[in-house]
């Protein structure tokens, strides 16, 4: 780990109080943590939004939300990002964070400025087969695209329903996959900043 600590921000796609990607996300926030990274959780419904409009934007800027969000993500080094899979993509919530967090705030902020250079782990968990594996694929392909250095790594968490025991996933083998791979986001970051 370089001297100086990565900043994590854990951002699940969930909106739900019980969300299992918000649960998944807590476990390898725990594994950054745990190698040294300044974590912030950040809950979705804490930060309501409107659906983006170029109207709304024109009219009146990013939205207050939107501009606290995009504060902190610029603040931030890497993302830990646990999205359900709907419909087999990403949460329409995500997008939508990740849509006006990608909006600049006036002419001379620089082009992607929440996202360009960052790391990002991602993971998810659903209660099907695949453990939400489709979403994960379009949101490396959003995140590589707004220039974010996505990590190889992922987990997607398949029979979400049947394999938690409150906060901790059963299998701790599993578990510590999960933890592991929050530690190795850190680690990776570390070496970038
Ligand atoms: C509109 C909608 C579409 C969904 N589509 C999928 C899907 O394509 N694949 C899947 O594995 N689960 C799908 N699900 C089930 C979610 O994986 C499940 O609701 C999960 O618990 C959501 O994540 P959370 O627990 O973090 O809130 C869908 C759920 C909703 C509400």
């Amino acid at each position: 780990m370089s001297a100086k600590k990565p900043k994590i921000l854990v951002i699940p796609g969930s909106l739900r109080k019980d969300s299992f990607n918000k649960r998944l996300a807590k476990i390898a926030m725990k594994g950054a943590e745990d190698a040294g990274a300044e974590v912030e959780f950040i809950d979705l419904s804490d930060y309501p939004m409107p659906i983006y409009d170029g109207d709304i934007e024109e009219r009146e800027g990013i939205p207050e939300n939107g501009k606290k969000l995009k504060k902190k993500m610029i603040e931030a080094d890497g993302f830990i990002f646990a999205s359900p899979e709907y419909n087999s993509s990403i949460s329409g919530v995500l997008k939508n964070a990740i849509d006006w967090a990608s909006r600049p705030s006036d002419k001379d902020e620089e082009f992607l400025i929440a996202f360009k250079g960052k790391t990002a782990l991602i993971i998810s968990a659903s209660p099907g087969n695949l453990g939400g594996l489709r979403g994960l694929v379009h949101l490396r392909d959003i995140l590589g695209n707004i220039f974010v250095h996505v990590i190889p790594e992922q987990k997607a968490i398949d029979t979400a329903h049947e394999k938690f025991d409150g906060e901790c996933l059963k299998d701790e083998k599993l578990q510590s996959s999960i933890v592991n791979l929050g530690k190795k986001l850190a680690e990776i970051t570390a070496k970038l900043i």
